[in-house]
């Protein structure tokens, strides 16, 4: 039962990656390339020490969640009054939290191409999916952030794995263009993704 719940809880926050990997045909080349390489150098049966070997993907996973957060504010209720360094004021008892949408989206943090899809941020920063840090509050911060961080990591990987090995990734609609900001709305947007099977660990004919 807690294993059901949990593959939903991860599978309905990865909507977004599924939807990025299909609206960019290229990425879904670069992922597989990634897997192929892997299975060259390990063999095909996927194994949980293979997960750290990919790094494209998790560089995707990450930068499809920046641009589309799945968590959106971590609110907290203050049990006493907080002076910042700068002389801000937070008062007790009002809900704090940080507006997560903006933090992703900024260009102090992520730099000038912060509102547009570059996976490769990630790769160029050595951030991981599993990491914490200002570039991804994925998993919240502080004591109250997530439980089953390395868990999850580790199920979303060896899912994308399995796909990404055994089936091409499409949707119907427009492909997304990377040259113009990352829309705002894939989640709301939600077009299908279509899994078509091809042979395991090859490129697919089409
Ligand atoms: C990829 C999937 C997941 C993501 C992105 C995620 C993200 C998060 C985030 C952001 C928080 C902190 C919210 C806050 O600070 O207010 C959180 C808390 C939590 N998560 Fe996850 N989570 C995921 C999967 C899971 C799974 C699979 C489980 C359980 C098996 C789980 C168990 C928990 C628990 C118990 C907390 C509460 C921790 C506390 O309040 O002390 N999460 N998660």
């Amino acid at each position: 039962m807690i294993l059901r719940i949990a593959v939903g809880v991860t599978a309905r926050r990865f909507n977004v990656v599924f939807v990025t990997i299909a609206s960019i045909p290229y990425i879904y080349n670069e992922l597989l390339l990634e897997q192929i390489s892997i299975v060259k150098k390990f063999g095909p049966k996927l194994k949980f020490e293979h997960l750290s070997e990919m790094k494209v993907l998790d560089s995707v996973i990450l930068e499809s969640l920046r641009l589309n957060v799945s968590s959106t504010m971590f609110p907290r209720y203050t049990k006493s009054e907080y002076i910042s360094s700068s002389g801000t004021c937070i008062p007790k008892d009002v809900y704090v939290g940080i507006n997560v949408l903006t933090h992703n989206r900024n260009p102090k943090i992520f730099g000038k191409n912060a509102s547009f899809f570059d996976h490769k941020r990630f790769l160029k920063d050595n951030c991981s999916f599993g990491d914490v840090s200002t570039k991804n509050l994925n998993w919240g911060v502080g004591p109250r952030m997530c439980l089953a961080k390395d868990y999850a990591v580790a199920i979303c990987k060896m899912l994308f794995a399995i796909l990404i090995r055994n089936y091409k990734f499409s949707t119907m609609t427009k492909p997304i263009d990377i040259n113009a900001p990352f829309p705002r709305n894939l989640k709301t947007r939600s077009p299908l993704v279509y899994f078509t099977p091809h042979p395991p660990n090859t490129f697919p004919s089409s």
